[in-house]
């Protein structure tokens, strides 16, 4: 008797081993892109997590740099988190080309970011509404060389499943920290509700000084 309820068990348990399966990827080593070498000891860990064709996070990126600058990597390491959005069409290969570029060369990774906020209105959805996939990933390549990263190297790292998957961790890393729009920010794993892309170099000195102090 007891037996034949047995099968009522199978869905549940299905459920129960995917929602296991479906948790967050454990990635191999912390994700971001450390600005400058700032140093893990730290006292002031700064996670920006940006979209590249977000025009908010092209205003806020130059102020982040000049806070990684002004602090030195001894008390300040910034870390520049990929969160493409997905109503933004071309987030997701911007995403993609960022760890291209790493992969090709680790020093170009920052270079590469620039070029892409300098060029944003390339990728914008209304500039790209007649585009395709193969389009979109020509114009990226066609940006490379401006941050020394040749063409053919972009176009063929846009199709390695490997960057792709770097992509996409990043996003669901973003997700699980409950990352919801770009900019969004983090000190010390937790978020900066109150920073926007606004906020000059001198807003974020009256918090991290406020931190700094002994
Ligand atoms: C990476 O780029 C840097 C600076 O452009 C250069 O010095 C270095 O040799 C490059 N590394 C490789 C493996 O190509």
């Amino acid at each position: 008797m007891a037996y034949k309820h047995l099968s009522l068990l199978a869905f549940p348990i299905s459920l129960l081993i995917s929602t296991v399966l479906c948790q967050t990827p454990i990635p191999k080593k912390p994700l971001g892109f450390v600005f400058n070498n700032g140093k893990s000891s730290a006292p002031v860990h700064l996670e920006i997590y940006a979209d590249l064709t977000c025009p908010d996070c092209q205003q806020a990126w130059p102020t982040i740099k000049q806070v990684a600058e002004v602090y030195g990597p001894d008390k300040v390491r910034v870390v520049f988190q990929s969160f493409p959005l997905p109503y933004h069409t071309n987030s997701f290969v911007a995403a993609q080309s960022v760890a291209v570029a790493e992969g090709v060369n680790a020093t170009l990774v920052f270079p590469w970011i620039d070029v892409l906020f300098k060029n944003q209105n390339q990728l914008y959805n209304f500039q790209t509404m007649d585009k395709n996939r193969f389009d979109i990933n020509n114009i990226v390549a066609s940006l490379a060389p401006k941050a020394d990263i040749s063409q053919s190297a972009m176009k063929d790292g846009l199709s390695e499943a490997s960057y792709e998957g770097q992509a996409r961790l990043s996003w669901k890393h973003g997700c699980s920290k409950t990352v919801a729009s770009t900019p969004s920010f983090f000190i010390n794993d937790v978020i900066v509700n109150e920073a926007d892309a606004s906020w000059t170099l001198d807003q974020w000195k009256k918090l991290i000084d406020s931190l700094l102090q002994k």
